[in-house]
């Protein structure tokens, strides 16, 4: 039977997985998947019993599982923390344990939340694009590193060839899927790492000649993104750069809160909404659960390769958003608001 480790972690995060479990029970009941879940520590919530960031215990159940889903990590009791004993560091120990190196992350218009945030809905309207971020290397891992006494810091961008060109396999593959065009952004008039980058993708363009590739420098991208977000179809970038320009993404979908991602490599998948722990919004039931519920449906389609799952889930939010259903982040000061549990019972009733 198919085990699915659950991270609830800090803040919101065990609201939105919460959320996100019961839809995944409805969809699994519905289709016949039989599932096991198992809940583990990670972040805050570990390193407050004493506990390493990512405790040995819950990596051993990742590693073992067939899909890992998080909520969320990060609280700012620790802010000030050393790096070993931050929140983060779990979660950026567990991508590299994993093997985790190509972070999926889509984003779309769903119709009807046109006009949720402050773009012009003519120009963002049926919106859908995916950032493939890679997620192993560059400036998040990259040696040596540190802050020393004499008040310099220092980080490390490096990419390799292969890690390249392993990521940017995966972008175009889904490419063929899609919409068949792969924009690599990177900073090639500046960093070398980019160079690299940027001939890396274009050897890999080369075995996919059904796709189309262009390449843009980051800061054009983030302008284009809102400028234009329709032109985008798979958008490839290194992990810094796919961080920043996805919470963009979430702005114009209507709300960080609607984006999932999937991290995938060479062991299990990791899934796990884009938004943060949002500490103020933590216990109020107020959060949006639609990135977790959204991140399950992605676990569904790619770790247990249940497409008709994904679907139906994917289906029941479009379905509650064209109701105009919303929670608190995508509905209009003043108006009505459905809860994080009631905004999940709503997809779940239209599971079919
Ligand atoms: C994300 C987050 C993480 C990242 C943090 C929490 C380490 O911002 O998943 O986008 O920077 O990758
Ligand atoms: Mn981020």
């Amino acid at each position: 039977m198919p085990r699915i480790v659950l991270l609830p972690g800090d803040g919101i995060g065990p609201e939105v997985t919460e959320a996100a479990v019961s839809v995944l029970r409805v969809a699994a009941a519905r289709f016949q998947i039989p599932l096991e879940f198992e809940t583990q520590p990670i972040g805050a919530r570990a390193l407050r019993d004493g506990l390493p960031a990512l405790p040995t215990s819950t990596l051993a159940a990742c590693q073992m599982a067939d899909a890992v889903l998080l909520g969320a990590v990060g609280d700012p009791e620790f802010d000030r923390a050393p790096r070993d004993a931050r929140p983060e560091t779990g979660l950026l120990q567990l991508r590299k344990a994993l093997g985790l190196y190509a972070n999926l992350r889509p984003a779309k218009v769903w119709p009807g939340l046109e006009s949720s945030g402050p773009f012009l809905p003519d120009r963002i309207a049926s919106t859908d694009m995916l950032v493939v971020r890679e997620l192993g290397g560059g400036l998040y891992y990259g040696e040596p590193r540190g802050l020393d006494s004499s008040g310099t810091a220092v980080n490390t961008l490096r990419y390799s060839a292969g890690e390249v060109e392993r990521v940017a396999e995966v972008a175009f593959r889904l490419a063929r899927a899609r919409g068949r065009k792969v924009t690599s952004v990177d900073k090639a008039n500046v960093l070398e790492t980019s160079q690299l980058w940027r001939s890396t993708v274009e050897r890999v363009a080369a075995r996919y000649p059904d796709v189309t590739l262009d390449h843009l420098y980051v800061d054009a991208c983030a302008m284009l993104l809102v400028l234009d977000p329709r032109r985008f179809d798979v958008v490839l970038t290194e992990n810094l750069f796919g961080d920043i320009l996805s919470d963009e993404a979430g702005a114009i979908a209507g709300s960080l809160g609607l984006l999932p991602s999937a991290s995938l490599g060479s062991g299990p998948g990791l899934y796990e909404p884009v938004h943060g722990s949002a500490p103020t919004l933590a216990g109020r039931d107020v959060a949006n659960p639609i990135g977790a519920i959204a991140s399950a449906a992605l676990l569904l389609r790619h770790s247990l390769h249940h497409e008709a799952g994904a679907s139906a889930i994917e289906s029941a939010i479009g379905a509650v958003l064209a109701a105009g259903l919303r929670t608190a982040d995508l509905a209009p000061a003043g108006s009505a608001s459905l809860g994080c549990a009631a905004m999940a019972e709503a997809i779940a009733a239209r599971i079919s």
